[in-house]
């Protein structure tokens, strides 16, 4: 298994957010409690970034990832989509892993990126 150091655990800040760019493409990693979660970096509603502003992806409550385009909302656990234009659909997943308090996701090779 391939696997990815992308920062101590600590250098996140509670529900904070990292952009990543993985073999030429944007990913990104959340903060949520002592979980993290990370995802492509790629709505499913139009293909845009999540993101407008570097390192945010959570709503204003810090319950759901939104999508800053056209507000979609997404499960931060599962990257299900739960309200906005592309409701049913989920963000693309990376499997993440924290050992000894430093955060790794595992090679993005490993996951099937099914429109690229
Ligand atoms: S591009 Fe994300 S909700 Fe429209």
């Amino acid at each position: 298994m391939t696997t990815q150091q992308i920062c101590r655990l600590d250098e996140l800040p509670e529900y904070g957010g990292k952009e990543l760019e993985l073999n030429g493409k944007a990913y990104f990693a959340v903060r949520f409690g002592q979980d993290v979660y990370a995802y492509r970096n790629y709505c499913p509603h139009l293909g845009l970034p999540l993101n407008l502003m570097p390192e945010q992806f959570l709503d204003y409550d810090k319950r759901y990832i939104q999508c800053s385009s056209h507000g979609a909302l997404f499960k931060v656990e599962t990257g299900l989509c739960v309200a906005g234009p592309c409701q049913g659909k989920s963000l693309q997943p990376l499997a993440t892993e924290i050992i000894e308090g430093t955060v790794f996701i595992i090679s993005p090779t490993l996951v099937n990126n099914s429109d690229t």
